[in-house]
């Protein structure tokens, strides 16, 4: 009896591939395993199966934030880059939903943005039904170009737009498109990097398909990064140093960059300036940057678009690694998101600064409060409030997910003024050389006093100083028993430190 058997088909797509993929997720879903895993974030956002780097499109719509996310859809290695897609009512319980756009052919998708067309201005919708405009990189063997896609049933499914790219200039490197519409001059505004170039340029639309060239904004002090990407370009509100509001903004360009980074590896920066709907104009006549984060493992974070205007806040997420050491030892998942952040810009002794604190969302996780000044604090998904006075001449040290021979430290250094992470004993870092170290961000302290908040969620520990000014997000990989916290201050004033557990959001969906 003859049997045919068919050769796979070198016509098969991504999509039709992840169909095996796809029985394995709703299996591992159902089994709940994911639920247990040790290294699994609780409160963070993580993909149930495979690989997940940059947040994409992010945008909020008819209740929900959308979070898109570039994804690997057959595996846990970087490759094949699909948008992946959750949404959430709160920030914090995310409801997985089916990949958006999918790799097709030779082209990628790589990371972009959405906006809501509210006039219709695309024409993808109808004014009754504005659509949701994804705006993308196509990403294809030396080429690299803007396209669109959307959406008119709230991001469930998603068209290619006929007319793609929208901006093709023909060079291998020009990506990570953020787009949002301009009110006071009437159009959309995309910020785009010319990556190899280490530069950005400003795109002006009336309709999301028809691009015009506005201006391009290169910094100071970028030759010892390798690249630039992921911009994002923003209007925040400033507060002054008691974190009173004032009617003032300004205006922040981010940028993240492969390597050259102060902790080593990848890295960000911002530029505080003005836009007048054409160009971007840097506060400092001399481009000089800002330190996003001062950790090892942030990346690419990018704001929400569309938020409720009365809520009048600014909030970002970003991938929580490091270019460098990204092989992190987890499966059958990779990769995590940070908290997502309210920004401000706020003033202090050395100039206005970006602040970044965890959306109140995250208080709704809280369990009740532990005073750590007089009863012991345990707990592998914390959020912890600290505030001291530092003995001028010795260190102090706060410990979490301590555990029998290992620790991660916090150090408050008085004479360097300098708060590091020390992950040098924290678990599990054999995985890469480069993953073990002390990382430092440098503290002033206020009328003497230190203040960290620091959430920790089983295998990440973000640390915001003084009011937020400072940030340091690291990863770390802990063995089962490590859910101590202990603070080692010798001389110190302790004026404040609670500790609340944090229920798990992912047991609550
Ligand atoms: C940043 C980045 C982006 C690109 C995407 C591809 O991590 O390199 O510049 O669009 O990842 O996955």
């Amino acid at each position: 009896v003859g049997v045919v058997t068919a050769a796979a088909s070198p016509a098969q797509t991504t999509q039709e591939l992840a169909q095996g993929e796809l029985a394995k997720l709703q299996a591992y879903r159902s089994s709940d395993e994911y639920l247990r895993e040790p290294w699994r974030p609780r409160v963070h956002f993580t993909p149930e199966r495979n690989w997940m780097n940059d947040p994409n499109g992010l945008v909020f719509y008819r209740g929900e934030y959308h979070l898109f996310y570039q994804h690997n859809p057959l595996g846990i290695d970087w490759g094949h880059m699909s948008w992946g897609h959750a949404v959430s009512r709160d920030l914090m319980h995310w409801e997985p939903l089916p990949i958006a756009l999918w790799e097709e052919g030779d082209e990628m998708i790589f990371s972009g943005s959405c906006v809501v067309d509210h006039r219709n201005t695309s024409g993808f919708g109808t004014a009754e039904n504005p659509p949701l405009v994804a705006v993308y990189t196509s990403h294809r063997p030396g080429n690299q170009s803007q396209s669109l896609a959307y959406s008119t049933d709230a991001g469930r499914t998603w068209t290619k737009h006929a007319g793609n790219p929208v901006i093709d200039l023909d060079i291998a490197e020009f990506r990570d498109p953020k787009v949002f519409w301009h009110a006071p001059t009437e159009k959309w505004v995309m910020v785009v990097a010319l990556s190899a170039a280490k530069r950005v340029q400003l795109y002006g639309s009336p309709d999301l398909n028809e691009w015009r060239l506005l201006s391009e904004f290169g910094p100071a002090g970028v030759e010892g990064k390798s690249n630039w990407e992921c911009p994002d370009l923003f209007e925040l509100p400033i507060v002054d140093s008691r974190g009173e509001a004032t009617d003032e903004t300004r205006w922040v360009l981010e940028a993240d960059f492969g390597g050259g980074g102060v902790g080593g590896g990848s890295g960000n920066e911002y530029f505080v300036g003005r836009f007048d709907g054409n160009q971007f104009t840097c506060d400092d006549p001399q481009r000089r940057s800002q330190q996003v984060d001062y950790g090892r493992d942030f990346y690419a974070p990018v704001t929400w678009s569309d938020l409720p205007a009365e809520d009048g806040r600014r909030v970002w997420i970003g991938w929580m690694t490091n270019l460098q050491t990204n092989g992190t030892p987890t499966s059958p998942w990779r990769s995590a998101m940070t908290i997502p952040r309210s920004l401000t810009l706020r003033e202090t002794g050395s100039g206005l600064r970006l602040a970044q604190a965890p959306v109140r969302e995250l208080e709704s996780l809280r369990e009740d409060a532990v005073d750590g000044t007089n009863a012991a604090v345990r707990g592998k998904q914390l959020d912890i409030v600290l505030e001291v006075t530092p003995d001028a001449g010795r260190p102090l040290v706060l410990h979490v997910l301590e555990g029998p021979d290992e620790t991660t430290r916090l150090v408050y250094d008085p004479v360097d003024e300098t708060l590091s992470v020390d992950r040098r004993d924290a678990g599990f870092d054999e995985f890469h050389d480069a993953f073990a170290g002390v990382y430092p961000a440098p503290i002033a302290l206020d009328e003497g006093r230190l203040r960290l908040r620091v959430v920790v969620d089983r295998s990440s520990v973000e640390v915001f100083a003084q009011d937020g000014v400072a940030v340091l997000t690291t990863l770390v990989f802990p063995g089962p028993e490590s859910d101590g916290v202990r603070l080692d201050a010798p001389g110190a004033e302790v004026h404040r430190f609670t500790a609340w557990p944090l229920r798990s959001a992912l047991t609550e969906r």
